[in-house]
């Protein structure tokens, strides 16, 4: 067999997260001569990660500015991306999920007309601006892409009932939890955790474009109230890069003994520190497939999920950002331990741990019959 060359396009943290374990899967192929690219939408958030995964980059068009506009990433990623999907002249382009490196590198590789195989394929609010501007990505970057990599079989219905045909719908599971397997230690220590010592502590993340503003005011609003509720909690906030971001909780957060504002956290650290906490609020999209493998309860901030799977499990309870809400959920499960105890012993709906080896089977298989088909036609 011909070796398949396969361009991977990442740049923000979550795709270097959960394509980490299929980068690294797609090394130890002989018949794959795998790229890897990066836009570099994010960057001290991205190095974290490949970092952390130990993951050589190829190329990476560096294109990150403080307080940059989706034009401006979706511009530079595209104009960026095409001398190099030229250049090297991949079979096949892979991208993650739905942020705008996504949908660039999508639409990058369609112009070079280069398949594209999309990871974490199929997920849907159905709400055109929830999230924003992801819905929109993802339902493009599905109207591009020759492969769909959907986790669950409700990614797949979402797909079916937009007309993608059923041959082209590999059900994987999610790579977030291939990643999960290669991060969780039980003998993990942190001074984070020892500062802690006995006391619970819940985890606050919190980066939607559609919560900066008074999203995230009703959002720590709620996290000051549960620290005054609550003397023996702590929270844990890693801060996103935002500077938006950083200014709404400047402005808001007052410095508290057990309030504990770190930068983001590495990845390693951030998943084992997640699996020793009580509870996670957040507004990622990332944390709520992760949370119900590490048996932690976790109250979604935001309107709308496309992980519906997790509320349907009972691991996930969707609160929005109204301060009310946030406090009584959260008071509930930190004072009722049977209400606690059924949203930690949901089943896990998004994954095995194997979905990198099923992507890459299936390009595998794949590329064995297109190559045998060039030959015959030759
Ligand atoms: C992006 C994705 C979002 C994903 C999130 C993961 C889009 C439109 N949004 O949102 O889907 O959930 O990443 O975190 O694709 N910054 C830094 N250093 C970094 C990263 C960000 O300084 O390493 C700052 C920069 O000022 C940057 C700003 O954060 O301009 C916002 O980054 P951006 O990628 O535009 O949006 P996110 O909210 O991170
Ligand atoms: N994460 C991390 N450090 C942190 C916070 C989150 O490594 O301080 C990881 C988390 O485990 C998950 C991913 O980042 O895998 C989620 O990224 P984010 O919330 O930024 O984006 P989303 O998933 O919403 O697109």
């Amino acid at each position: 067999m011909r070796q398949i060359r396969v361009v991977s396009v990442i740049g923000t943290r979550p795709e270097a997260i959960k394509m980490a374990p299929l980068l690294i899967e797609l090394k130890k192929h002989p018949e794959i001569e795998s790229y890897l690219v990066l836009t570099g939408q994010h960057k001290e958030m991205l190095d974290q990660v490949l970092e952390s995964f130990k993951i050589e980059v190829d190329i990476n068009l560096h294109i990150m500015k403080s307080n940059q506009s989706l034009t401006s990433i979706t511009a530079d990623s595209l104009t960026g991306l095409e001398p190099i999907l030229q250049e090297i002249k991949p079979q096949i382009v892979l991208v993650h999920g739905d942020t705008t490196t996504t949908l660039a590198a999508s639409l990058a590789a369609y112009y070079q007309q280069v398949h594209v195989g999309h990871v974490e394929a199929g997920l849907r609010t159905g709400e055109k601006y929830s999230p924003y501007p992801e819905e929109m990505n993802r339902r493009i970057t599905g109207a591009i892409a020759d492969w769909h990599f959907a986790p669950t079989n409700k990614a797949k219905q979402h797909l079916l009932k937009e007309n993608i045909t059923e041959a082209s719908i590999i059900v994987t599971g999610n790579t977030a939890i291939d990643a999960l397997q290669m991060t969780v230690r039980p003998d993990y220590t942190h001074p984070l955790l020892e500062k802690i010592g006995n006391d619970r502590f819940l985890i606050l993340t919190t980066h939607r474009r559609e919560n900066v503003g008074e999203g995230m005011r009703g959002i720590f609003k709620a996290a000051l109230e549960l620290l005054q509720t609550f003397p023996d909690l702590h929270i844990v906030y890693p801060v996103h890069k935002n500077p938006k971001i950083r200014a709404i909780m400047e402005e808001m957060v007052f410095a508290h003994p057990r309030l504990h504002l770190t930068e983001p956290l590495d990845t390693i650290d951030f998943h084992n520190i997640a699996f020793h906490s009580s509870l996670i609020l957040t507004d990622s999209g990332g944390i709520q497939e992760e949370a119900p493998s590490l048996g932690v309860p976790v109250l979604v901030l935001r309107e709308q999920t496309e992980r519906p799977e997790g509320v349907d499990a009972g691991v996930l309870k969707l609160v929005g950002t109204d301060t009310r809400l946030i406090v009584e959920s959260a008071v509930q499960l930190l004072t009722d331990p049977i209400e606690y105890e059924k949203m930690t012993k949901g089943i896990n709906p998004y994954g095995d741990g194997k979905a990198s080896k099923r992507i890459i089977d299936h390009i595998i298989n794949v590329f064995k019959v297109v190559q045998k088909e060039e030959e015959f036609a030759k």
